[in-house]
């Protein structure tokens, strides 16, 4: 991991915040929309955290932990780990996602789950290494009309 990563939770969506995420979320998806109403219905939400990775004030990488309960427990989901292009390899995922396990770690959850394509190969990677273990189970999708 490099030295000169923080990563902490983002409390507002402020210009710098909000510009790295709209730099950031199409390198996810080509069809990532960037909506700073939604982040900031993300950072205030009660079940999620947008956890920022800052070099020195620059933002250069972002992810999602939410934690809910459910009746078998508490149970948390990690989205939208991204980080700059110019800036992968050195660790910046990694820290990121060690952070979010600390964090679900601390508010006592059960299990942490996560998808990844199979063609994301580097994402995989970076979740195998800090301990994800592939589950055989089926991911299902139900997706409303687009005329909402
Ligand atoms: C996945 C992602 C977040 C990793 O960020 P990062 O800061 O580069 O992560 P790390 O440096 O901690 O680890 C990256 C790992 O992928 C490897 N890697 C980097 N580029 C790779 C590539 N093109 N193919 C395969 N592995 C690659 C690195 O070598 C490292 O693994 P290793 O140390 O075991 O060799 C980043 O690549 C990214 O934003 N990708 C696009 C969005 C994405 O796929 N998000 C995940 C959604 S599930």
């Amino acid at each position: 991991m490099p030295n000169d990563v923080a990563i902490a939770a983002a409390e507002t969506v402020d210009d710098p915040t909000w510009q790295a995420l709209a730099r950031l979320l199409p390198q996810l998806s080509q069809s990532a929309r960037p909506d700073r109403a939604m982040l900031a219905r993300v950072v205030a939400h009660e079940a999620s955290t947008l956890l920022l990775a800052r070099i020195d004030v620059r933002i250069v990488g972002a992810l999602t932990l939410v934690i809910y309960p459910l009746p078998t427990g508490l149970r948390a989901h990690i989205d939208d780990v991204v980080v700059d292009e110019a800036g992968r390899g050195h660790g910046v995922g990694e820290a990121l996602v060690r952070a979010a396990i600390s964090e679900a770690h601390r508010q006592g959850v059960r299990t942490i789950d996560l998808t990844s394509r199979p063609s994301r190969e580097a994402a995989i990677r970076l979740y195998t290494r800090v301990g994800f273990v592939r589950r055989d189970s089926h991911l299902f999708r139900y997706q409303p009309t687009r005329s909402r």
